[in-house]
């Protein structure tokens, strides 16, 4: 489904991307792993079409199509959902209609009619009841004045309302408490699907005993520098990241 190969990216004529490879099937969980500053934001941004970072090698294959090629909207009608590790609030847009707009944008593109009105609510409390978001936010500016924990809920809705075929969470977990946490990886783990990928990005094993990854990365100063089997998160949490390192610049 996703093939990123040797792929190099920056900002402002840094570097910070070195040479990324890493491949996704349809149906299974990557986890992402690295220290701070490591380039995994910078990833997901990159694979959604951010404009602020360039692009200066390598290529993105996604469903047998030039990822890089295709603009940030259609890289989302086609599928590609970003859960970002700092949601942004939009006041004055309501999150029925900003839902609304959303859900609409992708029914066009597919050639589909858009959704009634009441279709719609009966989606929108279909989706909120998985992520067990209060009607009282599906009823207020899009995270506007939410809490941390409240926006990062909000992002599993609305890729509950969208469906992504993959889905990159960019540290959904940071400030979730115990319950949160276990409500939002349950949402995700609801929204898989033999033919849906999705990539989580996360400090933590924690998240990992929730949603259960198939295969784990270490992303270190712009690479992969390790790849294996939902053991290397619990060997992190236990090792940290040095051991890693002194392996990396042998
Ligand atoms: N807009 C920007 N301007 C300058 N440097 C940037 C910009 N965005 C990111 N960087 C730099 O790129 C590097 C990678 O940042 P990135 O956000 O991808 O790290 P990360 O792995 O997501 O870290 P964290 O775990 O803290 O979220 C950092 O050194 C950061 O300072
Ligand atoms: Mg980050």
């Amino acid at each position: 489904m996703l093939e990123i190969k040797n792929l190099h990216a920056g900002i402002n004529g840094k570097e910070i991307l070195k040479g990324i490879n890493l491949t996704v099937n349809k149906g299974e969980v990557h986890a992402i792993m690295g220290p701070n500053g490591s380039g995994k934001s910078t990833l997901s941004s990159v694979l959604v079409g951010n404009p602020a970072f360039k692009v200066t090698e390598g290529e993105v294959i996604y469903q047998g199509k030039n990822l890089l090629e295709l603009s940030p909207e259609d890289r989302s009608r086609e599928g590609i959902f970003l859960s970002f590790q700092y949601p942004v609030e939009i006041p004055g847009v309501s999150m029925v209609n900003f839902m609304r707009a959303a859900v609409n944008e992708h029914h066009k593109y597919k050639g589909l009619p858009p959704v009634s009105a009441t279709d719609f609510l009966k989606l929108m409390r279909e989706k909120r009841s998985i992520v067990e978001l209060d009607n009282k936010l599906a009823g207020r500016s899009v995270n506007e004045g939410f809490s941390g924990g409240e926006k990062k809920r909000n992002e599993i809705f609305q890729m509950a309302m969208l469906e992504p075929i993959l889905a990159i969470l960019d540290e959904t977990d940071s400030g979730l408490d115990i319950d949160s946490l276990r409500i939002v990886a349950t949402g995700v783990n609801k929204l898989r699907t033999p033919e849906n990928a999705t990539i989580v990005i996360t400090h933590y094993q924690r998240l990992l005993d929730y949603i259960k990854p198939d295969v784990v990365h270490v992303l270190y100063n712009g690479r992969i520098i390790k790849t294996a089997g939902p053991e290397l998160a619990l060997e992190l949490e236990k090792k940290g990241y040095d051991w890693l390192k002194t392996e990396a610049e042998e």
